[in-house]
């Protein structure tokens, strides 16, 4: 079977941010809450005229060009999305009008591609799709692409306020890839119809269930992960010795990243799940100094777990001691952090949070020293309503080309930090586009939306700003 996985990526972040501070200030928040609760510094906020499509056909653009790439070495070009601009107009045809503007009209015509939904997790879907495209030789020798991009926006005052965040991922997915390949027959989801966080049509904001989102995005990825371990040892793919677990093998982790901490607090379940049934646990368990409770209803449902009070209260006192463990924070170190740091500084992106993660821990092992050559990075993705992918990947020995020139802050840019009320602004849409607060360089931006004439409604119109 074809050796396949992500080549390259590249990304697109906005440039205005709002301060952690400033923000606690305004809304009465601790600002420890921020920093070490939620684990966010800065926001990243669209300007006026920037919209999830533009910021797409930004990221892919970078990644064409520092890879010297023509659209006709490109066979699909997919865009994955929770925040559509249309119904029926797919976001990816947007994109492929604004790279023609770039490569010439028409230039994109033999491709393919559509856009994804399926809230945070679909990108993942779509990178296990096109990957699948290029296995089964059906792509004529060309490369995909899968964009992830979106804007996540919460109402003003309310809890999810503090996790919004906008920016875009695009990756590049080729046969014998220099950067990762997907460890094969070894992806795994689930899904379950729930009412977590959604969107109803017509509604910019989303209706969100908080705490219960958080424990969903627990037990659905941590039921993925109990599927890829079982599709793994029956591969072959990782071979258990007596006390260990699959976590052992897996050398880093990426996870869907909401807000820093959720990524702390996955790690944290999977690991207590992992290790309860092997020997070191004991160990553990006298570090924590508690025992660790169990459930009323051992099969432990959400609907079972969130009923027993008694249980959720001993329980995360459980975790927060755990997570307090030099057993946790050694693996914490060793495999996640350098993943969070993005995050912190960029806030939550929806589809491409997790992709963000990956390219912060490429960059900052590599900038530790770390030799990533054939290290397991194992992903765990989630979106809301919901669905879960676990899947693992080894970093090729050619990872050093791609991940030298990485350097989050240099590709940001120099960001503009706006004042809570010009965020307020911004977020009421009080301002148009041609009233954008930043100077828009070698970038597309949205300049009319809608025409003159009734047919025209919806019509978008983007300009690349050289
Ligand atoms: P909240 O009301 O701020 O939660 O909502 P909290 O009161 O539990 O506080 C959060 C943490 O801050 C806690 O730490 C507090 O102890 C700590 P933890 O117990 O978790 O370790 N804290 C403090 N720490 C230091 N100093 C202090 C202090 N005070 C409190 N003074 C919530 C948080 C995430 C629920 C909210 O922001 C929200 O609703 N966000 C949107 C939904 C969301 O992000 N859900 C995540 C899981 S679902 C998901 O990831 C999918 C999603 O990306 C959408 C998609 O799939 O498309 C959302």
């Amino acid at each position: 079977m074809a050796v396949v996985g992500i080549d390259d990526l590249a990304i697109y972040v906005p440039r205005l941010y709002i301060d952690y501070k400033d923000f606690a200030e305004a809304r009465g928040i601790d600002p420890q809450k921020l920093e070490y609760g939620i684990g966010i510094k800065k926001m990243a906020i669209a300007d006026t005229n920037q919209d999830p499509a533009c910021m797409a056909a930004n990221a892919c653009l970078k990644l064409m060009q520092k890879n010297h790439l023509h659209p006709q070495d490109i066979g699909r070009l997919y865009v994955a999305t929770e925040s559509a601009l249309d119904e029926s107009k797919a976001l990816n045809s947007f994109v492929i009008g604004m790279l023609e503007q770039v490569y010439g009209e028409g230039t994109f015509e033999h491709a393919g591609g559509i856009e994804c939904k399926f809230a945070c997790v679909s990108g993942s879907y779509a990178l296990h799709d096109n990957a699948n495209w290029i296995r089964a030789e059906e792509n004529n020798d060309k490369a995909a692409i899968v964009i992830v991009s979106d804007i996540a926006k919460y109402d003003i005052g309310s809890a999810g306020e503090y996790t919004q965040g906008a920016g875009s991922v695009a990756l590049l997915i080729k046969e014998n890839p220099r950067l990762m390949a997907f460890d094969p027959k070894v992806a795994s989801t689930v899904i379950k119809n729930e009412y977590d966080f959604y969107r109803p049509f017509g509604k910019e904001t989303p209706l969100v269930n908080g705490g219960y989102s958080n424990l969903l995005y627990l037990i659905q990825v941590r039921k993925a992960f109990d599927a890829y371990k079982e599709k793994a040892l029956k591969t072959g793919l990782i071979k258990l010795k007596e006390g260990e677990a699959i976590t052992d093998y897996i050398d880093l982790f990426s996870v869907h990243l909401p807000y820093r901490r959720m990524g702390e607090k996955a790690l944290a379940y999977l690991l207590r799940h992992e290790w309860r049934h092997l020997p070191r646990w004991q160990h553990v368990i006298k570090e924590v100094g508690m025992d660790e409770p169990t459930p009323k209803d051992p099969r432990g449902t959400i609907e079972s777990i969130l009923a027993d009070t008694q249980f959720m209260k001993a329980d995360e006192q459980f975790r927060r001691g755990f997570m307090q463990t030099s057993f946790y924070n050694e693996v914490y170190e060793r495999k996640m952090a350098s993943s969070l740091e993005a995050s912190t500084v960029i806030g939550n992106l929806y589809t491409a949070s997790m992709y963000m993660g990956l390219r912060s821990l490429l960059e900052f092992e590599y900038k530790k020293g770390t030799d990533l050559t054939n290290k397991r990075i194992g992903f765990g993705s989630y979106g809301s309503g919901s669905s879960a992918m676990v899947f693992s990947g080894l970093i090729q020995p050619t990872y050093k080309d791609v991940v030298k020139d990485m350097d989050l802050d240099l590709e940001i840019g120099p960001r503009v930090k706006l004042s809570i009320e010009e965020y307020e602004r911004l977020h009421r849409n009080e301002r148009g586009f041609s009233d954008a607060v930043t100077n828009a360089q070698r970038e597309f931006v949205l300049v009319k939306v809608g025409g003159s004439t009734a047919d025209k409604a919806g019509f978008r119109q983007y300009s690349y700003v050289s």
